[in-house]
């Protein structure tokens, strides 16, 4: 916060870009497809909506108030944004979350960011190219990610550099600030990404059926499965709970992401229809772009039963191994495979900008450090904790990370959130916060929502969680012996984190007062 001044968007289209880059991001394009598959198809598609209406929407208003209630005081991040509205010392400490899951995420985030830079390259020169089974391609995925040594890669290096690449960029583009790094790249690459995902949509609708010998794998086979809904299985928790997080993972919700960017926004900024604005464009990139690209044509390729075998692979399979042998069997497919990557590349990196943020403006507001200093600080933060996730991905240190900060925290920080929000700062007053500066007021129905439906459905999710798994994940029961050393190190490393915050917090809140008593001694 050089000059005491705090940083603010240039312009509404470049707020609304940034938030959409903000939640468009590897979730849409990788997570949404598997989940969706893995979950029946149709079938995932109510719980889904129903979600993104109870909890989705009002948890992007919820979140874009406080945001722009803490920033409009000073506070970019969580810790000082509960404070603002919760006077009350263990506030500041429930906001942790708030710096916490992004910092975990953006840990691994930025990692899987730079494997599309590098499939994106490979795409281009056609390194790949000649791996045409999904095997093979897997070979050459292991390869690279320095998982074996095989004769398409012979050591980490590759994945290694592509990977300082893709930190050093996004480092960079958070020293330069909000209006002149993060909306710049939100301004190009945002629109380039709906170009990119349009094309490669309009291309997969157009595979018909590939092999006339099997016509039953074709295409609107592959949009039948994500579209027919199977009301049968909306009593399975299973379903619901994955169509609940995926909603959390691709709004950036619970994440502190959104927050802090709402907090660089004027006084009276509309939040009603740019929380609209920004949940549209992530749906339309989602459900419309994202569900037409990667199962419908895992699908007419690999036909209904390949492609749910291959979302049991998981988002990686689908994305680096299996796609790729498509793009090897149909025309020009060097440049739709660059199309594909670079797609995902701007997805992601817009997306780990904005959760590198929240760490940031704590960093800058708390302890007035200067952004230049404060991007390195965090960058080399980051840094240092993938190097065991690097070194480690196949003993499962990506997935334990991404359990707790991906999936987990999200959902106890919304609740958290939401109590706040709704009980203690309360449901009146946060009413008209939200609806301030709205050209449109928000229909009533929401207020109920809101204060009621949404803070009830985040707590059936975490006692289902409870209940179904708390028991098993803590103990590690489905984890593999050999890698449960890995997974403790993991676990040992967000709790350090966790404290580390904690001291930081306590530390910046503690010079503030004594800041403020010198002050009065001053004055007295
Ligand atoms: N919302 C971001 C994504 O979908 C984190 O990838």
């Amino acid at each position: 916060m050089e000059n005491n001044k705090r940083e603010e968007w240039g312009t509404k289209l470049g707020l609304v870009l940034a938030l959409a880059g903000n939640a468009i991001g590897l979730g849409n394009f990788l997570r949404f497809p598997v989940q969706a598959a893995e979950n029946g198809g149709g079938t995932f598609m109510l719980p889904y909506f129903i979600s993104l209406i109870l909890l989705g929407i009002p948890l992007m208003w919820v979140e874009l108030t406080m945001g722009r209630f803490g920033g409009n005081r000073g506070h970019g991040s969580m810790p000082g944004m509960f404070y603002s509205m919760w006077n009350n010392r263990w506030s500041k400490y429930i906001g942790i979350l708030g710096i916490f899951t992004p910092l975990i995420i953006v840990i691994y985030y930025t990692y899987v960011a730079s494997w599309t830079l590098a499939f994106s390259f490979f795409s281009m020169s056609g390194k790949y190219f000649g791996a045409e089974s999904r095997e093979t391609m897997g070979a050459f995925l292991k390869g690279f990610q320095g998982v074996q040594s095989n004769n398409y890669f012979s050591s980490i290096m590759p994945a290694v550099i592509f990977y300082l690449i893709t930190l050093v960029l996004n480092v960079y583009i958070i020293s330069k600030g909000v209006s002149k790094g993060i909306e710049r790249l939100a301004n190009i690459a945002m629109p380039l990404l709906f170009i990119m995902a349009t094309a490669l949509a309009i291309r997969v609708l157009t595979f018909g059926t590939p092999d006339p010998a099997n016509p039953e794998n074709n295409i609107a086979a592959g949009l039948g499965f994500i579209w027919n809904p199977d009301f049968s299985q909306l009593t399975n928790s299973t379903v619901w709970l994955a169509a609940s997080g995926q909603i959390f993972f691709t709004l950036s919700l619970g994440m502190g992401a959104i927050a802090t960017y709402a907090s660089y926004m004027k006084k009276d900024d509309d939040v009603a229809t740019t929380g609209i604005a920004t949940a549209g464009a992530n749906e339309f990139a989602e459900v419309v772009l994202g569900g037409t690209i990667a199962i419908p044509a895992a699908v007419a390729f690999f036909g209904l039963v390949g492609a749910q075998e291959i979302a049991k692979g998981g988002a990686f399979d689908l994305g680096f191994q299996s796609l790729p042998v498509i793009f090897q069997k149909i025309p020009l497919g060097q440049f739709f495979g660059f199309i594909w990557f670079l797609l995902l590349f701007f997805a992601a990196l817009t997306s780990s900008v904005a959760l590198t943020q929240p760490a940031m403006a704590f960093l800058q507001e708390e302890f007035r450090i200067p952004k230049e200093r404060a991007a390195i600080i965090v960058g080399l933060v980051i840094f240092i904790c993938s190097l065991p996730v690097v070194l480690f991905l196949k003993h499962g240190f990506l997935d334990e990370l991404d359990y707790w900060a991906g999936t987990f925290g999200p959902v106890l920080c919304a609740f958290l959130e939401t109590i706040i929000f709704v009980w203690i700062f309360g449901m009146a007053k946060g009413w008209e916060e939200i609806n301030r500066g709205a050209t449109t007021r928000i229909p009533k129905v929401f207020f109920y929502i809101i204060k009621y439906i949404t803070p009830a459905f985040l707590f059936t999710i975490l006692a289902t969680w409870f209940y179904q798994s708390a028991i098993d994940v803590l103990l590690m029961k489905n984890i593999d012996p050999s890698n449960k050393p890995y997974v403790w190190g993991a676990r040992l490393m967000m709790l350090a984190i966790f404290i580390g915050l904690a001291y930081l917090v306590r530390k910046s809140w503690r010079m503030k007062e004594q800041g403020h008593k010198i002050r009065q001694d001053i004055q007295d």
